[in-house]
């Protein structure tokens, strides 16, 4: 369906749980969120159903996130039934990689399409330090080597001052291993309100002066905002991700579900349409089409992160939904 300024909506992120193994900085404020009581979450049949009602719409991509979606039980089965429904043509999983290596099989059996897999650094005390927890560094690479023998897979590092360093030892996975390998500008969301952090063109100039044959790729490649870069000895493509500066916003797909049934046309405001009062209320297909097409049809012309003030979403990240 297209939305008020002619974007075509194909693309929905549902968040299965606001839980996650770690406690990322730029994620998370310090004392933590509190968790969302398990009535008050989604359940699985209900993601389904909007599911479902959104294909019906034109919607036929999903992207599992979460907090960590793997933390919650029944995640690999829910991704089975998601990628069965009639008209689902893509589901792929947003994933911090901690919890993935023994699901691998089963995620691969339920038609997984695709794995991003966070990792914003390779140093393990530094991984420690941002992440607030003991889990390692080494941890993720080991997933992410398993994941990239099974599934298309692609690391997603954040920008940001303190792994300046690590710029270009992320992006040489690229060239060890078949994987994509992207940079994200750090939004000014949830706890990270203030702050510089490194853009996305500083990052390409470093990748350039390190592989001087690199070449915008020009088909397209994953379903988000990402561009992405190649050179002749890389095995897996290099993406930088402009979510602050660059406006991609002229060609979002997408919509995002909270764990919670808010339905958010945009990120960057609070803005939404509650399922979970429907689903419950016992609303039938149609009803869940309408207040579909009424978030579509609420979605901004562009996020507002160049002018702070204006941002209305003060949820942290966890709780938007990656
Ligand atoms: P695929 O290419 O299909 O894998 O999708 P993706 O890149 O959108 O998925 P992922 O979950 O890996 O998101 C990566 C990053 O893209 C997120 O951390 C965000 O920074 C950014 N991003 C995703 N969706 C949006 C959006 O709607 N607006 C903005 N500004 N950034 C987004
Ligand atoms: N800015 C940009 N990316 C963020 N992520 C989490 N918080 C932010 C933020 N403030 C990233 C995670 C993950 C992806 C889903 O979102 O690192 O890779
Ligand atoms: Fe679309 Fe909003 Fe994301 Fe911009 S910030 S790409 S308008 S959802």
């Amino acid at each position: 369906m297209l939305d008020a300024f002619g974007r075509e909506i194909r693309y929905l992120r549902l968040s299965v749980t606001d839980r996650c193994n770690l406690r990322c900085r730029y994620c998370m404020p310090d004392e933590g969120v509190p968790p969302t009581a398990h009535d008050d979450l989604l359940r699985y049949e209900e993601l389904l159903r909007v599911a479902k009602a959104a294909v019906s719409l034109g919607i036929d991509r999903f992207k599992v996130t979460g907090g960590e979606p793997l933390v919650r039980r029944g995640c690999v089965d829910f991704i089975r039934h998601l990628k069965a429904l009639p008209g689902v043509r893509q589901v792929t999983l947003t994933t911090n990689g901690l919890l993935l290596p023994p699901l691998l099989d089963e995620l691969c059996a339920a038609g997984l399409d695709g794995v991003n897999i966070s990792l914003d650094t390779l140093d393990n005390a530094q991984y420690q330090r941002l992440t607030r927890r003991a889990h390692t560094a080494d941890e993720v690479l080991c997933a992410v080597r398993l994941c990239a023998a099974r599934l298309p897979t692609k690391v997603n590092a954040v920008l940001l001052p303190e792994t300046a360093g690590q710029l270009i030892p992320l992006s040489e996975l690229a060239q060890a291993l078949p994987v994509d390998v992207r940079f994200i500008e750090r939004m000014p969301l949830g706890t990270v309100q203030t702050g510089q952090t490194p853009t996305a063109a500083a990052a390409l100039d470093r990748l350039r002066a390190r592989w001087p044959r690199l070449k915008p790729v020009t088909e397209p490649r994953g379903n988000g905002p990402a561009r992405y870069f190649h050179a002749p000895d890389l095995q897996g493509c290099l993406g930088l991700i402009d979510a602050v500066s660059h406006g991609f916003c002229d060609r979002c797909n997408r919509l995002r579900l909270t764990c919670t049934g808010l339905l958010k046309p945009c990120l960057c405001y609070e803005q939404g349409v509650e399922l979970k009062p429907l689903l419950r209320g016992g609303a039938d297909d149609a009803a869940l089409q309408k207040a579909i097409r009424e978030a579509i049809l609420q979605k901004p012309a562009a996020h507002c992160f160049a002018q702070r003030k204006n941002i209305t979403e003060h949820k942290s990240m966890n709780q938007i939904g990656g």
